[in-house]
């Protein structure tokens, strides 16, 4: 029999139980479920509103169903039409009456908007600790190359020299702000919304500051409507994670192309790459591929998220229930892509020597030998009028600009005297960027510095 079956003279039809059912999604909240029911019970009885024996004993009760929980001793009837019905019938099952106090005062919609930001919360904090694990990889292979020279690309076409450590302390920063928008969406999924009741809040003077600190939650909300029908912590964090897969995606799209033979300049660990069914000599760079993936459900969860919100009337609507499996998804989809996405990082093979003939062969110091007429008096303009002319003389012989001779060199411009050699070499060209945010090994060994304050600062606490 039904919980809420009293005003009902017949039962619902068995399309309706298995379309209405969310158990086999929602079970997952159990953990968070007992325990608001634990600090929902306890209040109660400090308020009196039930005797604080029966609150004893409920809380008590709770506490076994949970052990037995964790020692695999429940399973969930997926017939039972939520986990927050099943957990009370099994309370119920154990204590009779006393078991039917519970649930004083309190509404399966104040009760599933509390689970799922208690599910949530601890979910931010575990996804958070894997980013950082991520970025103590990023930061290790940039320490290990700020050295090593790479061209850097616009439009992917070579462009400036770089060093793989200035690229790689670029997806730094964007994992750092992955970090900070996780922590600032936890901000708005820490109150707690018990006492808001199905959406008029409740006659029973509850303790709501009580619950909100038992339960770890800084604040508790602000009205009984908004308590039951905010969706928003949901979406905001849908769309945290779908940013940092954007950003997955795009040093999964480069690890690709670096994998390739056309560039060569990385080689994938055997033990993070597979291989052809049909093709023997095939090496494929499956993570990064599959991380590239995956990044559209997680966008497509974020519409799903948008959508089923948009429109809908205050306060709760039942449509809200499908807010769970398109989180849970983006939840569980990072959570297995970041541990062999950092993996494949961590063993990746840099070839330094690709990186450095293809910045050569790039002409990425065109803007350097520009630079160099400017200083010698010429205006920009006409510096990279003379050089462009140069570099197209140099494409139509097949040689860089290094490789022609000074007097070759002293026809397109007379200001060009010996030092051009030096001025215009790679190490050079990137060692001279040495302004904040700038490829230069002083410049990239600055943000490396604070890189490690930010991540002592979170493993620390
Ligand atoms: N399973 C529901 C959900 O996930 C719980 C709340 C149901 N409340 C209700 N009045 N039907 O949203």
């Amino acid at each position: 029999m039904k919980l809420w079956s009293g005003r009902f003279s017949k039962n619902t039809d068995k399309t309706v139980d298995d379309f209405n059912s969310s158990i086999r999604f929602d079970s997952r909240m159990v953990r968070q479920d007992i325990k608001g029911s634990m600090a929902h019970a306890e209040m109660l009885g400090k308020c009196n509103v039930i005797s604080e024996e029966d609150a004893r004993l409920i809380v008590n009760t709770l506490t076994e169903i949970l052990d037995d929980i964790e020692n695999d001793k429940v399973s969930f009837d997926p017939k039972a039409e939520d986990i927050h019905m099943y957990v009370e019938q099994m309370l119920i099952e154990r204590i009779g009456d006393i078991g039917k106090k519970l649930h004083t005062g309190r509404s399966r919609n104040d009760q599933v908007a509390l689970d799922i930001r208690l599910y949530l919360k601890d979910e931010c904090r575990l996804i958070k600790n894997m980013i950082v694990g991520l970025m103590d990889t990023v930061l290790k292979t940039a320490k290990d190359h700020v050295k090593t020279i790479m061209p850097g690309y616009t439009h992917l076409q070579r462009a400036q020299p770089i060093t793989f450590g200035h690229h790689m302390m670029a997806y730094f920063q964007m994992f750092q702000r992955d970090t900070e928008r996780l922590d600032d969406c936890v901000k708005r999924m820490d109150q707690m919304p018990l006492g808001s009741g199905a959406l008029a809040a409740t006659t029973y003077p509850l303790d709501r500051y009580y619950v909100a600190q038992k339960l770890g939650f800084s604040d508790i909300t602000r009205n009984s409507m908004d308590g039951v029908s905010d969706r928003d912590f949901v979406i905001e964090l849908a769309s945290v994670l779908s940013i940092f897969m954007m950003h997955i995606s795009r040093m999964s799209e480069e690890i690709i192309l670096w994998a390739s033979k056309e560039f060569s300049f990385i080689e994938l660990d055997d033990a993070y790459s597979t291989g052809s069914s049909i093709m023997p000599q095939k090496k494929n760079p499956d993570v990064a591929e599959l991380a590239r993936g995956k990044t559209g459900r997680m966008y497509g969860n974020l519409m799903t998220l948008l959508s089923v919100m948009k429109s809908l009337p205050l306060a709760y609507n039942k449509d809200m229930q499908e807010d769970k499996e398109a989180i849970f998804d983006s939840i569980d989809t990072v959570k297995m892509c970041i541990p062999a996405f950092t993996g494949m990082l961590s063993t990746m093979k840099v070839n330094k020597k690709n990186m450095l003939d293809a910045t050569g062969a790039g002409f990425t110091n065109a803007t350097d030998l520009a630079d160099y007429l400017t200083v010698k008096g010429i205006s920009f303009r006409n510096a990279h009028e003379i050089t462009g002319k140069l570099v197209g003389y140099c494409v139509e012989k097949g040689l860089r600009i290094e490789e022609l001779d000074l007097d070759v060199l002293k026809s397109f411009s007379v200001l060009i005297e010996e030092d051009i050699y030096e001025a215009i070499r790679p190490e050079t060209c990137v060692n001279r960027r040495n302004i904040p945010g700038g490829p230069a090994y002083e410049a990239v060994m600055e943000t490396i510095r604070e890189a490690e304050q930010y991540l002592k600062k979170i493993h620390d606490y």
